[in-house]
Parts: C-alpha cells; sequence; structure tokens
C-alpha cells in the first residue's frame, strides 16, 4: 500500500465535500441541547447530506450501522446513535463523514449540552487547540512526527492523556487510506510529508488515563477510567501554501 497524492482538482473535490460535512456539523452544533435525542441527530445529518447529494461515509462501513458517531462523556469515539437524550452537563463529540462525487470528507467536534463543569470546558478547548498544533506541522518537507508530537505536547502539557488504539487517517476516494496519524511520537520521525497529501488529523484525548475499552456492542470505546474524552478532526490538505483545511466551518 501506498499513499496517494491527490491533483489539485481532486483537493478541490475533497474540499465540496468535506463543505457538506462542516454544513452538517454546524446545523447538529444549532441542535444540541438537554432533551434532544441522539438518533434525531443522526436522522438530521442524513437528511441533509441526501439534500446535498452526497452519501453518509460511515453507514455500512466495516458494518457500522448509522451516519453519525456520537459520543457523550467517557464514550471516546463511535458511540452510536440511540433514544439516548443529551442531558444538561454531557460533551458530545459528533464526527461525520460523506462521499460526494467520489471523494470523501470526514470531520468531528465536541460540544458542551447546557452548561457543563469548567473541567470540561478545559478538556475541549485542550483537545481542539491540539488538533490546530498539530494541523500547524501539517507542512511539505515535515515529517509526520512533527504532527504526531505538537498534538501529543499539547495535551500532556495540558495533564490529559492521548488515546493510543485508534489514530487519524488519509483520507480521499477512501474514507481511511495511508497514512496512518498517531496522536503521539517524535518530531523528525516517520514518512515525509508531501503536496497533495490529504490527512484527517483526529486528536482523541482523555481527561484521565489513555486506555480504551470497547463495549459489547463491538463499537463503542470508553476511556477504562470512566474519565471524559473528548475528540476533535479535520481534513487538512498539504499545498505549497501550507496546511489548507478542507472541513473547516464557514
Ligand atoms: N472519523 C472516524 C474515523 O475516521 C469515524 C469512522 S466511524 C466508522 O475513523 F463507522 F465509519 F467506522
Ligand atoms: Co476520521
Amino acid at each position: 500500500m501506498e499513499i496517494i497524492l491527490k491533483l489539485p482538482d481532486e483537493i478541490e473535490k475533497a474540499r465540496a465535500s468535506n463543505r457538506i460535512v462542516a454544513e452538517v456539523l454546524s446545523r447538529l452544533r444549532e441542535k444540541v441541547k438537554p432533551g434532544v435525542k441522539t438518533k434525531d441527530l443522526d436522522k438530521l445529518a442524513e437528511e441533509i447530506t441526501e439534500k446535498r447529494g452526497a452519501k453518509p461515509a460511515f453507514k455500512g462501513y466495516r458494518g457500522y450501522p448509522y451516519s453519525l458517531c456520537v459520543s457523550i462523556n467517557e464514550v471516546v469515539v463511535h458511540g452510536m446513535p440511540s433514544k439516548r437524550v443529551l442531558e444538561e452537563g454531557d460533551i458530545v463529540s459528533l464526527d461525520f463523514g460523506v462521499d460526494y462525487k467520489g471523494f470523501c470528507g470526514d470531520s468531528a467536534i465536541t460540544l458542551p449540552v447546557g452548561k457543563v463543569t469548567e473541567k470540561a470546558l478545559r478538556l475541549m478547548e485542550v483537545t481542539e487547540r491540539s488538533l490546530y498544533d498539530g494541523i500547524t506541522q501539517a507542512m511539505a518537507g515535515n515529517r509526520l512526527g512533527d504532527i504526531s508530537a505538537a498534538v501529543q505536547a499539547t495535551v500532556e502539557n495540558a495533564g490529559y492523556s492521548v488515546v493510543r488504539d485508534f489514530v487519524g487517517h488519509g483520507i480521499g476516494k477512501n474514507l481511511h487510506e495511508e497514512p496512518q496519524i498517531p496522536n503521539f511520537g517524535k518530531k523528525g520521525r516517520g514518512i515525509e510529508l508531501k503536496r497533495g497529501m490529504i490527512l484527517a488529523i483526529e486528536p482523541m484525548v482523555n481527561a484521565g488515563k489513555y486506555e480504551v475499552r470497547i463495549l459489547s456492542d463491538g463499537w463503542t470505546v470508553i476511556t477504562k477510567d470512566g474519565s471524559l474524552s473528548a475528540h476533535f478532526e479535520h481534513s487538512v490538505a498539504i499545498t505549497d501554501n501550507g496546511p489548507d483545511v478542507l472541513s473547516k466551518l464557514n
């Protein structure tokens, strides 16, 4: 296997796909409040996606049964929409992807439900900042480890831990392409980053220890120690002008 480099017109296709993802996440963000059923968020995501002529990228992926991942509190990633309702004080990660005209987009945000604790706010803030610190390193000539190390430093300097068992990924015609992008590593190590790569960088950050386990549903990933977890993700193209965040909300 190898890393598939994208031409400028392919990056524009990926941008169109990621724009739909960003639109969906921004509409879902308006809906997130106490009392909302997580399955209704999944439904809304599907409706918008269909209206835009795109296909949900997660549904059916390795048998995943929904379009959206909804990961509440100690759920790290891959929480499944259900009849569960959001409650005041929860933090909720919404992770969404589409396939539009043959290119995939993928992004995630973590949001507060109503009023949340200072601790929860700080966890989300640090996680999002670690994503941006990783993105800043997504430049041609840098190494993959520069991204990983930047994310890890921000997280660990804040006293949190980076999940080891799940990583970011290349993205393009397929949701998951090479390379894998760990959120931990060493500066100067790993493959050289090149123009035309599109990387889905997605720190998963636990307030406690980094260990996770998967529930018996085969999907839901939770922190082993029950601590809160946050998750942010952007799809980022490496261009001659530096990182281009294809999934940014605007
Ligand atoms: N953003 C996640 C990822 O890139 C979502 C995948 S969920 C799955 O891995 F259901 F599609 F597997
Ligand atoms: Co992803």
